[in-house]
């Protein structure tokens, strides 16, 4: 997730200079670099609006249908945030659940922006239910950190610093409590140079002669004066959904042209805010075309976690009153709390009492959502809220007293990590994992290194297509790709 951009100097002037009325309506805009909720017309922040950007943008919302499957195929109750739809929207959820049913095991990848070296519960939130997912489904993971992506997107930071910032996320991120024997976490400046990016590269480079400026621009908005830089990053964040890019994880030879058939056709998953998921949309319509033809990532959704100001706001790093640091003391947290948290109560305790408070707004009652696991004392707590019973102080200490725990626990974790623990999560190597108990393990995979450069793609069958069957699905993709950049092209026409 991005941290909201100042307005410009030119914007605030313009504002300044402008005495008659106008509507400062505005839509709401979710894109990876820029996240703003939708305003009325007197300016007034609005909610994010959930249900709109995932029709926008034809995603699945997460049903308790869908809930109840991955129940029945896992044996795990459901996180609460998927309970309480803060991961909300899916793409190919139900394929994953298959895979796992089938084959067992498949790719789990997230990541982070290393914008600052101040993290909040919104940025921890994304890993600790990344690790409960693992812990789920006992599968290799990946986290990659964008250090280059941030040097390119702002302006202001240097690649030392944003070096820097990366170190320190990913002892924050390692805090969260991931198993190292399944985790690969790299920095982009330093894995993408360490020699062992071989298959990540070559995929990247396959991959940026797949995609037009057209599309990346339909995509992102770039435009004429954006660095290039920007463009082909979007490859970078997009090949990171390969298995075949990691050959180290399977113990597969990292110096080889050849890159493995039988690694690409492993599917991943990816949890992410709804902001990233242009980069998804991205891989989605081009893996097929890669020679060695990946199936397309599935994503879970998660929407933004509200700031301490309220919904519509979004946590800040810049903002040390926007949100819970992960270094906030106990009394820091109190006082913002109780400072800064938007209350849904009344004015006065009598008010109050006859009228009850809203919970749906109250960001202490929001926070509890977030943390607090019994579904029954929630439900109890919204209850007395409304009827005037429970006070707005009572509610902010119920929220002190678990955010408190949560940022002491994750303290203590942190104070443990280590530099030489730092250097085994980001040392390229072969990970463990069991996969689902019930499927029977398969031989490790071991790539034959024949049929030529590409090696050989394998049908549905698991057999090597014929030299028609090839023809045919290349046909197909040159089809499907004109149509993408024809309606690429369209869109960019529309937006300048
Ligand atoms: N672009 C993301 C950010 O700015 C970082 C990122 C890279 C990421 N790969 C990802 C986030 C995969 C989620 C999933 O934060």
């Amino acid at each position: 997730m991005t941290e909201p951009e100042p307005p410009s100097v030119a914007a605030l002037s313009l504002a300044e200079s402008s005495t008659a009325p106008v509507s400062k309506a505005a839509e709401q805009e979710i894109n990876p670099w820029d996240v703003q909720a939708a305003t009325d017309e007197q300016g007034n922040v609005l909610e994010f609006d959930y249900e709109a950007i995932s029709k926008k943008w034809a995603t699945k919302l997460i049903d308790a249908e869908l809930l109840a499957r991955f129940e029945r195929v896992t044996g795990h109750k459901p996180h609460r945030w998927l309970r309480r739809a803060l991961f909300f929207s899916h793409r190919d959820l139900e394929l994953i659940l298959d895979t796992y049913e089938r084959d067992g095991e498949f790719l789990l990848y997230t990541g982070r922006g290393p914008s600052s070296d101040s993290m909040h519960i919104g940025h921890t939130i994304p890993f600790e239910f990344t690790k409960w997912l693992q812990d789920v489904f006992d599968v290799p993971l990946v986290i990659m950190l964008t250090d280059d992506e941030k040097f390119l997107f702002k302006e202001k930071l240097t690649q030392v610093e944003v070096y820097q910032f990366a170190r320190d996320n990913a002892k924050d991120i390692i805090s969260v409590g991931f198993d190292v024997n399944k985790t690969f976490l790299y920095i982009d400046s330093e894995f993408l140079t360490s020699g062992y990016n071989r298959h990540f590269s070559l995929n990247a480079t396959e991959f940026e002669k797949l995609v037009t400026n057209n599309q990346v621009r339909g995509a992102f908005g770039f435009h004429g004066s954006t660095n290039i830089g920007s463009n082909a990053f979007a490859a970078k964040q997009c090949v990171a959904a390969f298995a075949s890019s990691y050959p180290f994880i399977w113990g597969l030879d990292v110096k080889t042209y050849h890159r493995s058939a039988k690694l690409a056709a492993i599917p991943c998953l990816i949890p992410c805010a709804i902001d990233q998921d242009p980069y998804f949309r991205l891989v989605r319509d081009n893996c097929s075309r890669m020679a060695q033809p990946s199936p397309k990532p599935a994503l879970i959704h998660s929407k933004f976690l509200t700031a301490l100001q309220g919904a519509g706001g979004k946590m800040s790093a810049s903002n040390p009153n926007s949100a819970i640091f992960m270094s906030d003391t106990e009394k820091q947290i109190k006082n913002k709390i109780n400072k800064h948290a938007f209350s849904g109560g009344q004015e006065t305790l009598e008010l109050h009492q006859e009228l009850g408070g809203n919970p749906d707004i109250d960001v202490a009652y929001q926070y509890l959502t977030y943390f607090e696991d019994d579904d029954e004392k929630l439900v109890k707590f919204a209850e007395e809220y409304r009827r005037g019973v429970m006070m707005t102080g009572d509610m902010k200490k119920e929220c002190v007293n678990i955010m408190a725990k949560y940022v002491k626990g994750f303290q203590e974790a942190r104070a443990k990590v280590t530099d030489e623990m730092l250097e085994e999560f980001l040392r390229p190597r072969k990970l463990e994992w069991r996969g689902n108990p019930k499927v029977e393990r398969k031989p490790e995979v071991k790539e034959e290194a024949k049929g030529g450069e590409e090696g050989a793609t394998l049908g549905e069958d698991g057999k090597p297509l014929t030299k028609n069957q090839m023809k045919k699905l290349a046909k197909l993709a040159e089809l499907e790709r004109k149509k993408k950049e024809k309606e690429a092209a369209k869109a960019a026409a529309a937006q300048s």
